[in-house]
């Protein structure tokens, strides 16, 4: 891969990666559809981290169908699919990681405490061996997307990152190759969160300012369903990702819900 990136760089092509874990869905295929705008050249890799999973996570269980994948890259089309086995990635474990700080010890963070260190180290590997001029990633995980913006500025990465809108599913739930652990009757609790996101945005566009009151609103829609279980729902400066407490210039507004054994994030911009 780094020898194929190395060569279409001396022929003067630009390349755009769209790094994944698989289970392929509209989300994902709509970052493949950007970074296909965006260069000559789109490399996709698909590879489940497991640097990212803590002991007890569903590294084992996460789903992957490697075929149905394949079929639908090359429909996007994309030029190259990477999909690297663990010991290429890791072979001899890994002793040198890349661990971002106090914007990875809020949020997500906080339940995962080595999720984080897991994204960036392998993101930073799979940049090495791409190489590309622009990496793609979705605002689903806006977190995530945060941190590798700020690992791109602190590392010196040459490398344009893109964040691209999520995509829902049409009754407002936001596209996440977890959902597949959904069960039908556990659907209306799914959708509190993006409703709740929702509702806090036409809040928001009303006037309302107080993200303590906000918050509020979300946690009584949310937490009406008995399967639910409220990680965090937290608004926060898109940037520091510091929460405010009052809404007077763009925010996030961000959310980890369990609901049942799922655990679902989702967020939106609150603009006043
Ligand atoms: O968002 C994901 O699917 C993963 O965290 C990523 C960026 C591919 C790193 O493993």
């Amino acid at each position: 891969m780094q020898r194929r990136s190395q060569m279409l760089r001396q022929d003067g092509r630009s390349i755009a990666f769209v790094p994944t874990m698989g289970f392929l869905h509209e989300g994902h295929l709509s970052l493949m559809r950007e970074g296909r705008q965006l260069a000559d050249i789109l490399v996709v890799s698909i590879f489940v981290n497991p640097t990212q999973f803590a002991p007890g996570e569903d590294f084992a269980t996460y789903p992957r169908d490697m075929e149905k994948d394949r079929l639908l890259t090359e429909k996007v089309p994309v030029d190259i699919l990477f999909t690297p086995d663990e010991q290429a990635i890791y072979a001899d474990g890994c002793q040198t990681f890349v661990t971002p700080q106090a914007l990875a010890k809020r949020m997500c963070g906080l339940s995962r405490p080595i999720f984080f260190q897991g994204v960036a180290t392998v993101v930073a590997k799979l940049f090495h061996i791409v190489n590309p001029h622009t990496a793609v990633f979705g605002e689903k995980d806006f977190q995530q997307l945060t941190i590798i913006r700020r690992m791109v500025k602190d590392l010196n990465f040459d490398v344009n990152i893109v964040g691209a809108a999520t995509v829902r599913e049409p009754d407002g739930l936001a596209m996440s190759s977890r959902n597949a652990y959904l069960k039908p009757e556990q659907r209306p609790a799914a959708l509190s969160l993006s409703q709740s996101l929702r509702e806090a945005q036409a809040q928001v566009a009303a006037g309302l300012i107080q993200a303590e009151q906000i918050v509020a609103g979300a946690r009584a829609r949310i937490g009406a369903h008995p399967e639910t279980a409220i990680d965090y729902i937290v608004i926060v400066d898109p940037e520091t990702l510091k929460e405010v407490a009052v809404i007077d210039r763009p925010a996030r507004m961000a959310m980890a819900v369990g609901v049942g054994t799922t655990r679902l994030i989702d967020n939106m911009p609150l603009v006043p």
